[in-house]
């Protein structure tokens, strides 16, 4: 049964009355979060976005038969006096939790059917139950929040670009491709029979065709779309701060996008200082093992390829003659692991990808799993990494870039078994000077690192087809605790460039003309030198929010394998629909 609202009209929110409310007439509307009938009392918690306030029945026994109906998620209005709670059930984790609602009249505006988990506890639910049933899930004091601080956070995001001269302008979602290195999502045309629309990985070209048309500064909180496997830190869909700047050197960028974050996280009352530390990519992958490396622990990868070159263990010795490395680091107060403890980090290890894992306890004298390691090279490879007394060295041998991701994996790995990062520690990162370009050797070609309108760096424009691996880029990752927050570049503004990188990528002329034609020919029209980047506002919310997937704070989110469990999207079409799309569908 449900009836209507009538004249009801709320006069508080259901997070709102204090005690100075005492002796008001409050009508509160929301959901039903619990019921306590006591038999001649029953106490209803009330709960809508803002909170929830407990109301009492009493005395009345047509409004108690009324409130003893009440199931969890019926829709109710409430009027009654505000009055102060009985010591006993006066609730301090609650913010209305020293007053209650004395219910004078129950208005049941709807029914809601059991639900499929209970939205007053944080048990644990499966996610495909949460997405199936979105709208309850939606429901949880813990989404709500997540959902509240997005919207906040977008909103403080407008007001800072705003304030700085951006315009935010919409770019076209029935586009052409933009190479962003995933596959496209396409949409048939149904007025031209076998044309395509794709739906844009970013606005990326939009944008620099912006800055041609004079925008000097342009914003745009915008969805993209990228058909690429899924993790917890991808979405299919997913929504990018979107930037770019006219006449912007690297600096320039910098300088908005660090008191961006900086009013950004003021809305969870956190103070970022500036400036962000910076890192060349080179020595990122060296001492961490990673471009998006967590700095909130130490764990420092070092080298110790010298100590090795001579030393008498072959194995080592063979890997650094032949142009390997020898690479490790200290475990702080790891001495303490007990000789299982160390076989379950070694045999990790070996999950990890590690082929063998050394280590080597300090000591008088020094042990290591390693017999044939004598005390020497046992005390130069501990004297090289800094270990203590109280540390205990991890080393492996091999191709360098390959021995430090391994390393880089296990360190975090470790940090988290350690509990060495601090959930409430902001670690921000520039990671700078990445490589133009990588070689791809299944394709046998050259890819782009970033995408392909990313400027080289003026010094080394000139090695582009004589060395393409030594030419760094003018790019830069924003990186937080370990994720990459966001990515950008100082573009090509030379159209004869842009035109030669294509050739160095493997993209004919004719190739680049008929995808990016329009783009070259708008380069040729008095191009501004111009830059930008693009921030994940997921994972910055996810983040802020101290979520581990972005799925917690999209409202609407799709599964691992990119399905909308809730819509049932994607969905096959029917026969009429395909025709007027000229498309025939294969199962
Ligand atoms: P990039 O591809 O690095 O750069 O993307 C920028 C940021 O967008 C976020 N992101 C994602 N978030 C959720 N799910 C995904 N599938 C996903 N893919 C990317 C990340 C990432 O750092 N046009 C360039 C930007 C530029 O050069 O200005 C671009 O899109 O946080």
């Amino acid at each position: 049964m449900a009836a209507p609202l009538g004249d009801w009209t709320r006069t508080h929110t259901c997070g709102e009355l204090r005690t100075g409310d005492l002796g008001a007439s409050a009508t509160l509307l929301g959901w039903v979060h619990r019921v306590r009938d006591l038999g001649g009392v029953v106490f209803i918690d009330i709960r809508d976005r803002a909170g929830i306030s407990q109301v009492v029945v009493r005395d009345d026994e047509a409004l108690l038969g009324e409130a003893k109906r009440l199931r969890p998620e019926f829709v109710v209005g409430v009027r009654g006096l505000v009055e102060r709670r009985s010591p006993e059930t006066v609730n301090s984790k609650l913010a209305t939790g020293e007053v209650e609602v004395l219910a004078a009249e129950i208005r049941l505006l709807n029914e809601a059917r059991t639900p499929p988990f209970q939205i007053a506890e944080d048990a644990s639910v499966s996610e495909d139950v949460r997405l199936r049933y979105r709208y309850l899930d939606l429901r949880r004091p813990r989404l709500q929040a997540n959902i509240g601080l997005r919207h906040r956070v977008a909103f403080a995001v407008r007001r800072f670009f705003d304030e700085h001269g951006f315009w935010e302008i919409e770019t076209p979602i029935l586009t052409k491709s933009t190479p962003e290195g995933a596959r496209d999502y396409l949409v048939p045309s149904r007025v031209h029979p076998g044309e395509f629309y794709a739906l844009p990985q970013s606005p990326q070209i939009f944008k620099q065709i912006l800055m041609i048309a004079g925008t000097d500064r342009y914003f745009q909180i915008t969805r993209c779309f990228r058909d690429e496997d899924l993790r917890a830190d991808r979405q299919p869909e997913f929504t990018q701060v979107d930037v770019e700047v006219s006449f912007a050197s690297e600096e320039v960028i910098y300088a908005v996008i660090e008191p961006l974050m900086q009013r950004v996280f003021r809305e969870i009352g956190r103070d970022v200082s500036l400036p962000f530390r910076r890192m060349p990519y080179a020595e990122a992958l060296a001492k961490y093992g990673s471009d998006k490396p967590d700095l909130r622990c130490g764990l420092e990868i070092v080298d110790l390829s010298g100590i090795f070159k001579d030393s008498e263990f072959r194995v080592f010795k063979q890997i650094v003659a032949e142009g390997g490395v020898i690479r490790g680091f200290a475990v702080p107060g790891a001495n303490r692991y007990t000789g299982s403890q160390v076989k379950a980090l070694v045999d990790q290890a070996k999950q990890i990808g590690f082929s063998g894992l050394i280590w080597v306890r300090p000591g008088e004298p020094p042990v290591s799993s390693v017999k044939a390691l004598d005390e020497g090279t046992l005390r130069g490879a501990l004297a090289g990494s800094g270990a203590s007394a109280d540390d205990l060295l991890l080393m492996a041998g091999g191709p360098g870039e390959h021995i430090s991701r391994l390393l880089g994996q296990l360190r975090l790995v470790i940090a988290k078994r350690e509990q060495l990062l601090n959930p409430d520690q902001f670690s921000f990162l520039w990671v700078t000077d990445f490589p133009l370009l990588e070689w791809n050797g299944d394709e046998q070609r050259w890819f782009s690192m970033h995408h392909p309108f990313t400027s080289p760096a003026d010094a080394d424009v000139e090695l582009l087809e004589r060395e393409p691996g030594a030419v760094r880029a003018k790019a830069y990752d924003l990186v937080l605790n370990g994720s990459e927050l966001g990515g950008g570049s100082i573009r090509i503004h030379d159209a004869q460039l842009q035109a030669r990188l294509f050739r160095r990528l493997g993209i004919s002329d004719e190739e680049a003309r008929a995808r990016f034609g329009f783009f070259l020919e708008a380069l040729e029209y008095g191009t501004p030198p111009h830059g930008g980047i693009a921030l994940g506002l997921d994972r910055m919310v996810a983040l802020l929010a101290g979520e581990s997937s972005i799925r917690e704070v999209m409202a609407f989110p799709k599964t691992a394998n990119a399905v909308d469990l809730m819509s049932g999207a994607p969905s096959a079409v029917d026969a009429k629909q395909l025709r007027e799309l000229h498309l025939r569908a294969h199962k």
